[in-house]
């Protein structure tokens, strides 16, 4: 009997990406958008701003479930940030957003979470009447559709980062729908070596031992130690350094490494592959009352980017996860220090409480059985 060995890590590079060019590439799935590539986008949304000529005395609408590096470009601007209530299920809470709109609100800023859009019919109405530019943050939804268009076509602008959902060491994009965030003459200038390698070793040391694995060597695993982890131990620890917005950074476009890489990828086969992982797991887990998942189903169309479940040990079950080698994320664990998200209960509980288990187009039937079996056995009520 064959016995199959498990990489459960963050997905890696073969040689075919680096020399194929795929019809249903990324270039093609945005087709003819009016798009900038940038470094990472959290140097589009620095763009975004000064291409709006946002002032300090504007007012910029935020989520209350946030990453924080999408946050600190708006902060450095010096506009005011109101901060609008996220529901326990990843909902806008439409009321709360409405009310928090005034005559200074100048940019309404949403994310689409984990893959999954928003309904947007009524902000894109109140944006359109009261002058208010829309953001659509899609960081976490590439290759998501909406009524059978690209997510993010709703907004005046939209941004997506292509590290969370593919194996490139750099790149995010900046979708201009209103033109007048567009330009074609803006200097551009190289990612540092620095910046680029340190994000291209851990894309590297994830090809290896997948391919390791698959060639049944296992031993060969010890050269690669797996990572320290730290324990998280403040009520509201703050984000990683890395995440606050370093001003070095502006106009900075993608690496041309990431550029080549971005036609080898088949969006077709990649969102096949994580809906089929997303279903497996929803199937795995719906008799089991331990594991509480964050949606409970999946629509048309929706390309999902991990799959988030709530447990209360969070912690202890990511190092154990991680420790066989299977890229749990405690996701956004971090709390962004210059906004004061405390009393939103029902987002707190999403930053303390999400395990987001991997499903990216590299892990298999099998790895997902294995993942799930995994999890059973450390969750408890
Ligand atoms: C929702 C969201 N938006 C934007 C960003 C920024 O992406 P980048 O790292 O490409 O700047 C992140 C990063 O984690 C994010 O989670």
């Amino acid at each position: 009997m064959k016995i199959k060995n498990y990489y459960c890590g963050h997905p890696g590079l073969s040689i075919e990406n680096f020399f194929s060019n795929k019809t249903s590439n990324v270039y093609n799935w945005f087709n003819k958008n009016k798009i900038i590539y940038f470094h990472k986008a959290r140097v589009a949304i620095k763009y975004l701003c000064d291409k709006i000529g946002v002032e300090p005395d504007d007012e910029i609408l935020v989520p209350s479930y946030n990453c924080g590096s999408e946050i600190d470009p708006l902060y450095q601007t010096g506009a005011k940030l109101i901060v609008y209530n996220i529901k326990k299920d990843c909902s806008l809470d439409i009321k709360d957003l409405k009310n928090s709109i005034s005559d200074k609100t100048k940019i309404i800023y949403v994310i689409h979470y984990y893959g999954f859009v928003h309904n947007l019919t009524d902000i894109v109405e109140v944006c359109k009447t009261k002058n208010i530019y829309l953001i659509e943050d899609c960081a976490l939804s590439l290759f998501t559709k909406h009524d059978y268009k690209n997510v993010g076509c709703l907004g005046d602008a939209a941004i997506f980062s292509f590290p969370k959902t593919l194996p490139v060491p750099d790149g995010g994009a900046l979708v201009a729908n209103n033109h007048d965030l567009f330009s074609n003459n803006i200097l551009l200038k190289k990612p540092g070596l620095k910046l680029f390698y340190k994000k291209l070793l851990p894309i590297i040391k994830s090809s290896i031992l997948r391919w390791i694995v698959t060639k049944k060597i296992n031993f060969l695993t010890i050269l690669f130690k797996t990572k320290k982890y730290e324990k998280k131990r403040e009520k509201t620890p703050d984000i990683p350094a890395s995440y606050y917005y370093d001003q070095s950074l502006n106009n900075m476009k993608t690496s041309n490494l990431t550029k080549k890489l971005l036609k080898s990828f088949d969006y077709n086969d990649i969102v096949f592959k994580r809906r089929r992982n997303f279903l497996l797991f929803l199937e795995e887990f719906k008799n089991d009352i331990k594991i509480v998942p964050l949606f409970s189903s999946l629509k048309e169309n929706v390309c999902p980017l991990n799959f988030p479940i709530f447990v209360n040990n969070r912690e202890e079950i990511n190092k154990k996860m991680l420790e066989s080698n299977i890229a749990t994320v405690s996701w956004w664990a971090g709390y962004y220090k210059n906004l004061n998200i405390e009393k939103f209960t029902e987002t707190c509980c999403l930053k303390n409480n999400i395990l987001a288990l991997p499903i990216h187009h590299q892990l298999d039937v099998e790895d997902i059985k294995y993942i799930s079996k995994k999890i059973k056995s450390l969750v408890s009520i």
